[in-house]
């Protein structure tokens, strides 16, 4: 019987993260080859053939990461970076991806997906007064990091068109077992499981009707 995927090469930045790990574990067992950009590349166990680990960091522009060469030969782009800490100080998500999508230009790369949060607000539509009171309580340690998700869904929606972007707007609870299937909703995030999210990462990516959307990602009733 022969496979009815058609292999992909992704290029997937935060793939030693808790959401990247399970996103590139998923991808290779379905047949696709993944190329990630890395800080520490040891993080990364598998030593699958169709994974190629490159070493470097996104944060600093003059690090050596070329980016072209990083980007050349890949369909589709997948961040689920973080670095909670630098983005109360910096939105480094935001300045990277303004380098990345100029990068993905000159390679003729369009596809991209990027997972913010259930709490980081969509441009034009308003976060719930339930979301907001979560964001500014339990959830403040983390509003650099919304802020910084902000900012890319402002710049790709205003400065990027012509790329294929979509943002997953995750609500993440918990790293245990499968709660169910995610689907798109612009309603409210179900608080998922990282396996979960990074599932829906590789099927939403592949997913033409979710360009250009940033909408959270609910569980699929029973
Ligand atoms: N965690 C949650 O509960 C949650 C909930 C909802 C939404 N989200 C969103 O999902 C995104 C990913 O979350 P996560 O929990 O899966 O992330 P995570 O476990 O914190 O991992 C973040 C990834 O980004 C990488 N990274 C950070 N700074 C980097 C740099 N300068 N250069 C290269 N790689 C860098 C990390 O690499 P290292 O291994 O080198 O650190 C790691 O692979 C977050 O940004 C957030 O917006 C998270």
């Amino acid at each position: 019987m022969t496979s009815s995927i058609e292999p992909k090469t992704f290029l997937v930045f935060g793939a030693t993260g808790q959401t990247g790990q399970h996103f590139t574990s998923l991808a290779l067992q379905a047949g696709h080859r993944v190329r990630a950009l890395a800080r520490t590349p040891s993080k990364l166990s598998s030593e699958h053939p169709n994974l190629d680990v490159r070493k470097g960091s996104v944060s600093d522009a003059n690090s050596g990461v070329d980016l072209d060469d990083l980007v050349g030969g890949t369909d589709v782009v997948v961040s689920m970076l973080g670095d909670v800490e630098m983005q109360r100080e910096r939105k480094v998500n935001t300045e990277f991806v303004q380098r990345l999508v100029p990068a993905m230009r000159r390679n003729g790369v369009k596809r991209f997906l990027y997972q913010a949060g259930g709490l980081s607000k969509a441009p034009g539509r308003p976060l719930s007064p339930a979301l907001w009171a979560i964001r500014k309580t339990i959830a403040r340690g983390y509003d650099g990091q919304h802020r910084d998700n902000e900012a890319v869904m402002e710049y790709l929606t205003d400065e990027a068109p012509d790329i294929e972007w979509m943002v997953h707007r995750a609500g993440i609870g918990s790293n245990g077992e499968s709660k169910g299937v995610l689907e798109r909703s612009t309603r409210r995030p179900s608080i998922g499981t990282f396996a979960d999210c990074a599932a829906y990462n590789l099927r939403t990516v592949m997913d033409a009707a979710a360009i250009h959307t940033c909408d959270f990602s609910m569980y699929r009733k029973a």
